[in-house]
């Protein structure tokens, strides 16, 4: 766990959801049996080109939502694999609306609640896929709002996303701590001017992008210690 600096405590805690709260391997991982062989690589492949979609239709202005987006990704990587199965892809689907959370994500809003901090979520998901996703998950009691990229029509890293956290809380972004899995998207929310966290599960490498998180942690357990939530009381919500 490394911090960069102390900047006292955030106003409130901003989350990203697919990869951070909500494990994306989770729909693939339940049909492994079927899926064998396949498994890994078809995680990887669908999570990887449907991201790379929401950049490609950022960059075009040609914004279409995240179930969209996240379908045609899933018949590309089943395409690549040879995987011609029409319940399997409409099972992946479904389940893609009430992932797994990850085990310290729980522990972790608790404590931030117990704390007096605020929490939210902001992610590429589409307003019903989300609210699906938190409430099978058992979040809902968790969050104070839900802000999905739907309402200015373009994706992360686009500067247009991470503003919708300020407009919701009101507060200048260097008041707001935000946490993603993603290294990219916590290195954009660096650089838009959030007090930036990076929860590096996996250990990867630090992006070579613009903004540098102000703290990287290997599990959301570490966030209360990272925003020394213990230490000070929260300012009244
Ligand atoms: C999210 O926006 C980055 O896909 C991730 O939830």
């Amino acid at each position: 766990m490394t911090t960069v600096a102390d900047g006292g405590l955030p106003a409130a805690c901003v989350f990203d959801a697919y990869g951070t709260l909500f494990d994306v391997a989770g729909p693939v991982e339940r049909r492994a049996a079927t899926l064998g062989d396949h498994a890994a690589r078809l995680v990887t492949l669908w999570r990887d080109k449907q991201l790379q979609y929401t950049w490609l239709r950022s960059l075009e202005g040609r914004y279409v939502d995240f179930e969209r987006v996240t379908a045609d990704a899933l018949d590309f990587a089943l395409e690549s694999l040879g995987l011609d199965d029409c319940a399997l892809r409409d099972d992946l689907l479904r389940q893609y609306h009430a992932l797994p959370a990850f085990a310290d994500v729980k522990p972790a809003l608790s404590h931030l609640r117990a704390a007096g901090i605020r929490a939210l979520i902001l992610s590429n998901g589409s307003p019903a896929m989300l609210q699906s996703a938190v409430t099978a998950a058992g979040l809902a009691p968790y969050f104070d709002d839900i802000l999905s990229v739907d309402s200015v029509r373009v994706f992360k890293t686009d500067p247009r996303v991470y503003r919708l956290a300020v407009d919701a809380i009101g507060v200048e972004a260097g008041r707001i701590a935000f946490v993603s899995a993603n290294g990219w998207d916590a290195c954009a929310g660096a650089a838009f001017g959030f007090r930036s966290f990076w929860c590096n599960r996996s250990g990867q490498p630090r992006e070579r992008l613009p903004g540098r998180p102000e703290g990287e942690v290997r599990s959301l357990a570490s966030l209360a210690d990272v925003l020394d939530v213990n230490r000070r009381k929260a300012p009244s919500r």
